[in-house]
Order: C-alpha cells, then structure tokens, then sequence
C-alpha cells in the first residue's frame, strides 16, 4: 500500500491579519525565530511522511517555493498546489486528488502549531489506522470559532458543528485530519455551505455517519496553537521562545527532525549549519552536529 502522503493548507486569505498579510502570505510569518508553515511540516514529519503537497494562493505560491524549495534539504519531497480562491477547506481533498493517487492523507493546517510529550507517538498511531479517518478533539476556550464536537450521553460522538453559535461542547476538532484514500470521492459530495465554502465538518460528517471516524481527545498535556489572530500569532511566538529558551531545544526544527529520523546525513545538516552560522537557528545546528560527534 502506498504511505500516506501529507498535506498541508497554506491558502487562505489571512484577512483578520490585515494589513499584515495584505503583502505576506499568513503562514510565511514569523513564529519567533522561523517561518509559520515549519511547524506543521514538523508534524507531518514526526509522523514519518515525506511526501508533502503545499497549497497555497496562486499570488503566494512563489514565496513559498523560495522559503521551502523542493524538499530536499530536509529528505522531503514538495509538490506545490495552488488554489484558485479559498472555498474551503475540504477543496483541499479536490485540488490534491492526483498527487494523492489514491493514497491515504494526513492534512494539516498551515497556521497551526502543535507540540506535547508524545506527540509523535499520538501522530504514528493515527497514522497505522488503514480505513476511515482520525481527527483529534481539544478543549478550547472559545469553541464557537472551531468545528466543535458533539457527544452524546455515552459520550459517542454524534456531529461535528462548524462555528456553533451555542457549541454542543468545548472541543474544538483541530486543524490535522488523518484520512484514508476515500477523502477526495467523498469531497465531490459536499455542497457549499451558507458561507459558500466546501466545509471540512461535512466531510467528517461523511466519515461519522458511515462508523469511521475515529475522534481522538488531545488532552490538556499538549499544546494546540492557530496563529490566526494578532493576539495568537504573538501568544504562539513567545510560547515557542519561552520553551526555545528554557530548555536550549528547537521545536519545528526540520534539520533536526530529518537528521534524527536518518533521512540527512551529517553533511547536509553541516550545510544547513554552515548557510545559518551567522544566527542562532545554525548555532543549534551545530550544536547538534557536536553532540552526535559525543556519541559512542
Ligand atoms: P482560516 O483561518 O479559517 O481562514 P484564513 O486563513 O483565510 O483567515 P481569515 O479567517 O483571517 O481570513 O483558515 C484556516 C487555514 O486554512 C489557514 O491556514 C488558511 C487555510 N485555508 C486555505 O488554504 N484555503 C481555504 O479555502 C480556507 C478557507 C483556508
């Protein structure tokens, strides 16, 4: 069978970030010290995926391309989407159809951010599971922003509501859906919503009614960051350098994760060191190099 294929979303209009990202794409902003979109390719490459598609707006898609190149550098291979105009967020099953080819996806929002013990472990399971989907379920503050999960009194559940008005619940379902190869013929089912977008909620819909969807809670031990607000996309900086500084570790540091997975050896890593050496993002580079020299 072939491996799931990842997808990240990375369109969008970014329009409660105006005027910031009338000029700049919203995940190519800053999360401290790199760019939005590095940690939600970290994730999919703790979960062990190399194949990645990116979709962004046809305007954006060459910075992009400068920021990430092909892959490469990381042991990744980039294929670069575009979509048209934002209708959404289950489009993205639609535009990614070839490059899926039938494969199984785990898609992740550009301007989310995750991070916990465990991580990779809660990634690699959801990723072993061959039929339906997986979605992970997080308790927010302000659910009615999200798509929000209703339970019912066995605490089954039963829907998935995007925006509620009165949420049925604080769980909010976060932006990395794990879905296997039906994703793209369940999409062409979807009608717009009111607000014109083919929403992601009636495609998890598709998968609960059948018995399929797989509704995991993320519990309060990890951190789940959208970056879609000047209060969170600064929250979420000063989380990554709180935690950056205080343990002397990178989170969303691709070199790092490519290089302890073996798909870089120590001479791309030494390039990448060499190419930052000048800050401290190729610092920690080198330093990593180092402390693999320590081991026996
Ligand atoms: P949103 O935050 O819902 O939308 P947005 O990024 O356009 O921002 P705003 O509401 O401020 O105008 O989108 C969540 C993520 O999905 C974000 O990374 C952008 C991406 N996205 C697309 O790529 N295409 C789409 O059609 C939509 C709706 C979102």
């Amino acid at each position: 069978m072939t491996p799931r294929k990842g997808i990240i979303l990375a369109g969008g209009t970014g329009s409660r970030l105006w005027p910031i990202t009338l000029g700049v794409s919203k995940q190519l902003l800053p999360i401290y010290d790199k760019p939005m979109i590095y940690y939600p390719i970290s994730a999919l490459m703790l979960t062990g995926i190399r194949d990645i598609a990116i979709i962004t707006t046809p305007h954006d898609q060459e910075q992009f391309k400068r920021t990430l190149g092909d892959g490469a550098q990381w042991g990744l291979n980039l294929t670069y989407i575009t979509q048209p105009t934002p209708d959404g967020l289950a489009q993205a099953y639609l535009l990614a159809e070839d490059f899926l080819n039938g494969a199984a996806s785990a898609m992740v929002l550009g301007d989310n951010i995750f991070f916990g013990q465990g991580l990779p472990q809660l990634l690699q399971e959801a990723d072993t599971q061959t039929g339906g989907g997986t979605v992970f379920a997080y308790h927010v503050a302000d659910p009615e922003r999200y798509g929000v999960v209703a339970f019912d009194d066995a605490d089954k559940v039963v829907e998935i509501i995007e925006k509620p008005a009165k949420p049925p619940s604080p769980y909010a379902v976060t932006g990395l859906y794990f879905l296997d190869g039906t994703a793209p013929q369940r999409a062409r089912h979807i009608k717009p919503s009111a607000r014109g977008e083919l929403e992601i909620a009636d495609l998890l819909q598709s998968y609960l009614t059948d018995g399929s969807l797989n509704v995991k809670r993320m519990g309060r031990g990890y951190a789940w960051l959208d970056t879609g607000t000047h209060e969170s996309l600064l929250d979420a900086s000063n989380f990554v350098r709180t935690l950056e500084k205080r343990q002397g570790l990178q989170t969303g540091s691709l070199e790092e994760i490519a290089f302890e997975k073996g798909w870089i050896d120590r001479a791309a890593l030494a390039e990448r060191a060499r190419i930052y050496a000048k800050n401290a993002y190729g610092e920690y580079l080198q330093a990593l190099l180092d402390a693999d020299n320590w081991q026996p």
